[in-house]
């Protein structure tokens, strides 16, 4: 019988309560035991560590679809990979965690996170030795390389939707714009999306340049004198600093497009998981119990062309655009970004869509 633990690390999204419920489902009905860590690498570090074994109604199926991790995905501040090499205390961390997987037994370990989770275990992988890893990709961003898909972003593009789909019924009564922020970090992917769902009057996105003047002119001959801007949190603009939407709207404001700021934020992490989320978490949890049967190591789930297989970590290292992560001193993480072909680009701007002068 194998024993195998979970654990949820980095930002929350919606679908890990859906991927730790089909885990257990599945690992029960293979007859191995599974415990779920708390507060991911932080649990795993106290003494005893902090863990739960699950039982058949520790989450409920009905209880899958919330947001948030049951598990917890940890404090900001809390010991973790990312606070430990801060504090230059990585060594002395690494020792703590293979302590605690050596006393708990494990026979393998899952771990549900995103681009810095993924890229600190493969960096720390004498932790894992004599056990096996295997990763399941979550965030919002959708910026893991190797794969098409994400746990929580088809969820935060709904939440994006929804929101912006209300706030355009505001703006039509007012004759006015609303310059929305999305979260998406560096990569766009969450505002491209989201933004043609709501057929969005312009789309500004970090891989693509724009142009302030041209943005302007585009709205003002819109069909509309409405409507929604999107603007993904990492753009900038020359010579300006604070939040992207606001700087967006003082120079609407100057242009005298009268408009107003919304801001999403972390409403765009939770709501209920969609069932696009629910399939592909579902999906995702057998891959990586077929992984741990086939005694695979050191592997991330991954979705590409419709099929759901593993890909080595180190493939996932290896590739995509490889950028120093600010809060991780001397990582690296491989990054993916909304590619200068993607159709929906095309697509965007067929549909009258300022997208940026990407042509
Ligand atoms: O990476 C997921 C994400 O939601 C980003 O889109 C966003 O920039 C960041 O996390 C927000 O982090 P926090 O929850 O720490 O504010």
């Amino acid at each position: 019988m194998k024993k195998i633990g979970v654990m949820t690390t980095g930002g929350d999204c919606s679908g890990l309560n859906t991927v730790i419920q089909r885990l257990y489902r599945g690992a029960t009905l293979r007859g191995w035991e599974f415990i779920g860590i708390l507060d991911g690498t932080d649990g795993l570090c106290e003494n005893p560590p902090r863990i739960i074994k699950f039982k058949n109604d520790t989450l409920p199926i009905e209880a899958a679809r919330l947001a948030g991790s049951f598990l917890h995905n940890g404090r900001a501040d809390a010991l973790n990979f990312e606070t430990a090499a801060k504090a230059g205390k990585i060594e002395r961390f690494n020792k703590q965690i293979r302590k605690a997987l050596l006393e708990l037994k494990l026979d393998a370990i899952i771990l549900i996170g995103g681009n810095g989770s993924l890229s600190l275990a493969w960096c720390n992988k004498e932790i894992y030795t004599g056990l096996q890893l295997v990763c399941i990709p979550k965030t919002i961003d959708m910026d893991i390389p190797l794969t098409d898909r994400t746990i929580g972003f088809n969820t935060a593009v709904q939440q994006l939707t929804s929101f912006c789909d209300q706030l355009m019924l505001t703006a039509r009564s007012h004759h006015r714009w609303f310059v929305t922020q999305t979260m998406g970090r560096d990569c766009g992917q969450l505002a491209l999306n989201a933004g043609i769902a709501i057929g969005a009057t312009a789309i500004l996105i970090p891989e693509i340049k724009f142009d302030v003047d041209a943005l302007i002119k585009h709205i003002k001959n819109a069909p509309t004198d409405y409507g929604i801007i999107l603007v993904s949190e990492g753009i900038s603009l020359r010579g300006h600093s604070g939040k992207p939407a606001d700087m967006i709207s003082r120079k609407l404001t100057a242009a005298g497009i009268v408009n107003r700021t919304a801001y999403p934020e972390h409403t765009q992490r939770v709501g209920d998981t969609t069932a696009a989320d629910r399939i592909l978490a579902t999906r995702m949890a057998d891959c990586a119990l077929r992984a741990i049967e086939n005694n695979e190591t050191y592997v991330m789930t991954a979705i590409n062309d419709c099929k759901c297989e593993t890909v080595s970590l180190k493939d996932f290292f290896d590739s995509g655009s490889v950028t120093a992560d600010p809060n991780i001193p001397d990582i690296k993480t491989p990054d993916a970004y909304v590619s200068p072909d993607d159709p929906l680009l095309q697509i965007a701007t067929d549909m009258g869509i300022y997208i940026g002068e990407s042509k």
